[in-house]
């Protein structure tokens, strides 16, 4: 699809669709809002198909990515798929023939004739001459069970199935001794035979056909199976199928191998003989372009994965994994063939070539910088099983993924988070190697665990890359989110991410590890972002440009080039605000501020980012929002934040309001000048507004950088016990105190000689870690990872940043 897209990247259409504008030198244009508040297009792209090169390691998606990448003669598919059809259908239809309303009796009179035949041809001859007869779209087959109580066998779409309602009881009577019944106080029944295609008698639970849903010309009917499709089913079963089909044995793997159990070991047990025979068929006649629609119908469709979906529309195997249900649809390949062939007609429109290839990301057949950008949804972790899940389809193309790249975590593959993460960081310093340098790779990720989370972003910055923006994608509604802790969130994640410059990364190596390398990275970084985000006439909070992640970037783009880190969190934030305009929390070039300031004025409010407390650090940042809206007492904040700590880590130490607020922000005690972050809330109010004019016309105060020189009663009551953020001056003062008594707790945790720490304060984690890095201490780091739990280290970005640092160094 991302082939499909950048063809599209030419459609006119399909870009106007998305919102924008194209003139008639093909200049695309993004609506934007002037200072005046009047709509305005901006040019910002050009129509014309981007040229993809498309890499995936298993050659299911590389064969569908070459299809669909490719252009087609839609006309002449179609024609070469109508005759496969109807050749197929010719030869094959009468094994799916089933009797319309038969008279008594004729079923098996029928059945009796049907069991005479001795080939294939004289049964397709003899039911060639029957009347009223009616195809088969689809047989449901229910599994058999074994009674306890009185060993009798019980077909479970006879005891379970509520036909009238179409519901599937758990628990039911033994229809023939009424013991209650469940799938899981049951045996199977089984069945056994000898299978020729693999020259061994193997065992299968036994499944029987149940209904029929068939049609005599346009109208569609059902039945329950009579003597003379049963006898069908058998003379298949003794035939042999004329064709070539795969035999393979499913390969290790929970889910590859999850269906042993029930003796379907080999990729031809996945269909009933009458399918495997028809797919065969259909098979030895496809060419290049019609091999698509057999492979969709053949790796799916047709075969025993398919559920009954009881009557309703909608028959189909459950996605992502191998699950056999114990009702499955057997259905006619010819019967959904057309279908699927109007499908792929209407999809094929490359007007284009894209260059295809198969084989791991870890090793492209790109020169250095031969990129301009990368788009790339990898696997996500052990969400899904991509080899396994691609064997059937795989076994028709007789071409199988290699999995020993394969970048997931899997126990079978003996790959943990850790091998994951070795296989996803080769990738990305492949991608960082073709790109070219100062351009994009967005990243999609479906985030559904925080670890694996972590290990991607690992991965990336291990590469190099840096990240610029994490939104979560909402795919129904198309919409996307930013989000300030990816890891409270469990759904689609859009990364941005660049490759730096060339320019920061040499002039980097001659200023690493000093001041001046720091402020060329922020300048660089904060070059890339965003400056306005709107959204609705809305403005939105920009995360990246907030100081604490400026602050983790920096940090995180000096350890992985190895270089130590020259400034404290205080001396960055001080030194943050001497450099850099702020605006509502957020940091901008000098050059880029006056466009935010045009933008705000007109903007109609600024949306907040939404925190999710979970632990000490984003309790600061919460704080941080709610005392920069408005300076709080004690007793206004305490009720809220009660209402936000619902959701804390049960590792982190719990801290109380009181102590997170002395550690991180101001109290105004009534003394001295009221501070201008009380003063700028107060004048919000007409009334104070309207006395500390009054008090500084009549000269009784004054007004300076230190904030309101007053000493009017109620002006001071007002301001009184307020908490405030603030300015980066006072905040490095504080920052350092804070550290200091975080590594003071730290030291505790070194000292301490239990196996595991239970509740511990992950900022004081952090921050050791820091140091400890930073004095080349890779013993320390190591040494306390080992005591707190394996999860909550894979959980936190940063602390599996210095471990990780910590093990290679130690040669790890
Ligand atoms: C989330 S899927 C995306 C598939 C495809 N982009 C799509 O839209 O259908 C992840 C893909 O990564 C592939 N994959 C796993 N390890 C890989 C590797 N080392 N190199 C290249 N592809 C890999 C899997 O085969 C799987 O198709």
């Amino acid at each position: 699809m991302t082939g499909v897209a950048a063809q599209l990247c030419g459609d006119r259409k399909t870009v106007e669709s998305l919102g924008y504008r194209v003139d008639d030198q093909g200049i695309i244009y993004r609506q934007e809002t002037d200072e005046h508040g009047k709509t305005v297009w901006v040019p910002f792209s050009k129509l014309g198909a981007r040229r993809a090169v498309l890499n995936d390691l298993s050659p299911a998606a590389t064969f569908i990515a070459y299809n669909y990448n490719t252009p087609v003669d839609v006309q002449a598919f179609e024609r070469e798929a109508k005759r496969i059809l109807e050749e197929v259908e010719e030869e094959c239809g009468w094994m799916y023939a089933t009797l319309h309303a038969p008279e008594a009796g004729v079923p098996e009179v029928l059945a009796d004739r049907l069991r005479a035949c001795k080939t294939a041809d004289e049964a397709r001859q003899l039911i060639g001459t029957l009347g009223n007869v009616g195809r088969i779209n689809y047989t449901v087959w229910s599994d058999v069970f074994v009674c306890p109580e009185c060993t009798q066998e019980v077909v479970f779409w006879e005891a379970a199935v509520d036909k009238e309602a179409g519901k599937v009881h758990s628990e039911f009577p033994c229809p023939h001794c009424g013991a209650m019944l469940t799938k899981r106080n049951m045996e199977r029944a089984w069945v056994t035979k000898y299978d020729k295609a693999i020259g061994q008698t193997i065992r299968q639970a036994k499944q029987v056909p149940v209904l029929i849903n068939y049609s005599v010309g346009k109208k569609r009917f059902e039945k329950t199976p009579d003597a003379f499709d049963l006898a069908l089913i058998e003379k298949i079963e003794e035939l042999d199928i004329p064709y070539w089909f795969p035999t393979d044995r499913m390969p290790e793997g929970e889910e590859s191998r999850r269906n042993d159990d029930i003796g379907l070991t080999h990729v031809h047990h996945f269909y009933t003989k009458r399918n495997l025979w028809v797919l065969g068929a259909i098979s030895k006649r496809v060419g290049a372009k019609t091999r698509l629609v057999f492979q969709s119908i053949a790796a799916t469709l047709c075969s025993r994965l398919v559920r009954y979906n009881m009557g309703n529309r909608g028959n189909g195997p459950l996605s992502g994994t191998l699950y056999v249900s114990s009702l499955i649809a057997e259905t006619r390949p010819t019967w959904v063939m057309p279908g699927k062939v109007r499908d792929f007609a209407k999809a094929f429109s490359a007007p284009s070539y894209s260059y295809v290839e198969t084989h791991s990301t870890s090793f492209l057949r790109l020169k250095k910088h031969d990129v301009d950008y990368i788009f790339t949804d990898p696997p996500f972790g052990g969400n899904l099983m991509y080899s396994e899940l691609n064997f059937l389809w795989e076994a028709w193309l007789k071409v199988f993924t290699n999995n020993k790249p394969e970048a997931i975590t899997n126990k079978v593959q003996g790959k943990g988070l850790p091998e994951y993460q070795r296989l996803m960081t080769e990738c990305f310093k492949e991608y960082y190697r073709v790109l070219k340098p100062g351009r994009w790779m967005t990243v999609e990720f479906h985030n559904s665990k925080n670890s694996v989370w972590n290990s991607i972003q690992e991965a990336l910055q291990a590469a190099g890359f840096v990240i610029a923006d994490v939104r979560t994608l909402d795919k129904k509604q198309g919409s996307f989110k930013q989000v300030t802790s990816a890891a409270a969130v469990k759904q689609d994640l859009i990364i941005s991410c660049y490759k730096p410059n060339q320019g920061l990364e040499e002039r980097f190596k001659l200023t690493a590890g000093t001041e001046e390398g720091v402020w060329d990275f922020v300048r660089a970084h904060l070059r890339q972002l965003p400056v306005v985000v709107e959204n609705n006439g809305k403005l939105e909070v920009i995360a990246e440009r907030q100081a604490y992640l400026l602050f983790d970037r920096m940090v995180a783009f000096h350890v992985q080039r190895g270089v130590m880190v020259p400034l404290s969190a205080a001396e960055f934030y001080a030194g943050l605000a001497q450099r850099f305009p702020e605006r509502d929390g957020m940091y901008f070039l000098p050059e880029q501020v006056a466009e935010y300031d045009r933008r705000r004025l007109k903007a109609k409010e600024i949306l907040q980012l939404s925190i999710f407390v979970t632990d000490e650090a984003s309790a600061i940042q919460w704080l941080r929002q709610q005392l920069s809206k408005k300076p709080q007492t004690y007793q206004e904040l305490h009720p809220q934040f009660l209402k936000e700590i619902g959701g804390w880590q049960k590792h982190e130490k719990p801290l109380e309001l009181m102590e997170l607020l002395e550690q991180n922000f101001l109290r105004y005690d009534g003394r001295g000048p009221i501070p201008p972050q009380i003063v700028s809330w107060m004048r919000q109010s007409a009334e104070l507004r309207k006395i500390i004019q009054e008090e500084l016309d009549a000269g009784r105060a004054t007004e300076d950088n230190q904030g309101l020189h007053t000493t009017r009663a109620e002006l001071l009551r007002r301001a009184k016990d307020r908490w405030y953020v603030p300015d980066p001056n006072r905040a490095a003062d504080l920052e350092k105190l804070r550290e200091r008594a975080l590594l003071r707790e730290f030291e505790e945790y070194k000292q301490f000689t239990g196996r595991r720490l239970k509740v511990f304060r992950l900022e004081a984690v952090r921050a050791g870690f820091k140091k400890a890095w930073q004095e080349r201490d890779y013993q320390t780091i190591i040494q306390v990872a080992r005591k707190i739990p394996e999860t909550v280290l894979q959980e936190d970005p940063k602390l599996i940043m210095w471990y990780d640092q910590a093990v290679t160094r130690m040669g790890g």
